[in-house]
């Protein structure tokens, strides 16, 4: 049985103070849920928030880690960083990244194996855009996507693994994949998982589904049999949206 994850990406939103202290709140607000919750806020917020969310069930997130262990590359940040201050999970390939970052798959597998090998979890964000989606690429992209971004993973660091299947089209747009679209989309990486590490592995990997998820809509997406959990960007910065999408399974 797959454990629900519900997980907040903030993006560039929130400044340290600010972070902590909804993050504080959520923390108290989300002790009782039954699903696993994190937040990935900006890396400046990241000690704060460590801090604010200690000892709760509040797990903290990175939005990007470098692919070297340490050295001349001016501007990112490691992995040993992160773990320093507390955070063992990074969301790797996010749209965004790819879109306005110039992130190829490639380029995001290295980062995926170099995290691993780290020790952290990872969340992989696959999903196609809207002209893909048209031109009837739909699979193909996402197959290469998670066939590339996980190439050299062990079935064993599988369980380090959540993919998160993020429509490009329907991120921060208001548009969300129907529930029969988004699950066909789940069941089909499911199958590419499956392809290449096997049934176990496939049944037991979290697919977080993203994209305008919010309150009115979540409940109808999480119970998709292939949508274990969401990936949440402008309905994780308010607790008035984020906790009844926490909640959803009440
Ligand atoms: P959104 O963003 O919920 O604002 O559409 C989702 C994401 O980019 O992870």
């Amino acid at each position: 049985m797959r454990k629900l994850y519900i997980a907040g990406n903030w993006k560039m939103n929130k400044t340290p103070s600010e972070a902590a202290s909804f993050a504080k709140e959520l923390a108290e607000k989300a002790s009782d849920a039954k699903v696993k919750v994190m937040i990935a806020p900006t890396f400046v917020c990241l000690p704060d928030v460590v801090k604010a969310v200690k000892g709760t069930n509040v797990i903290v997130a990175a939005q990007n880690v470098n692919d070297h262990k340490s050295g001349a590359y001016t501007g990112e940040v490691s992995a040993d960083m992160l773990k320093d201050i507390g955070v063992n999970t990074v969301i790797l390939g996010h749209s965004e990244r790819r879109q306005y970052y110039g992130e190829t798959d490639e380029f995001i597998n290295a980062k995926v194996l170099f995290a691993l090998e780290s020790g952290m979890d990872i969340v992989l964000c696959v999903g196609e855009t809207l002209e893909e989606r048209e031109s009837g690429a739909l699979e193909d992209v996402l197959k290469r996507q998670v066939s590339v971004g996980l190439s050299g993973v062990s079935a064993e660091n599988m369980k380090k693994i959540t993919i998160a299947y993020e429509p490009v089209w329907a991120i921060g747009t208001g548009k969300t994949a129907t529930p029969a679209d988004a699950e066909a989309s789940h069941a089909f990486i499911r199958g590419v998982v499956k392809d290449i590490y096997g049934s176990d592995v496939a049944e037991n990997t979290i697919i977080q589904y993203g994209g305008s998820v919010k309150p009115a809509n979540v409940k109808e997406l999480m119970a998709q049999p292939d949508i274990d959990g969401a990936l949440v960007g402008g309905a994780s910065l308010t607790l008035e949206q984020f906790l009844p999408i926490i909640h959803c399974v009440d």
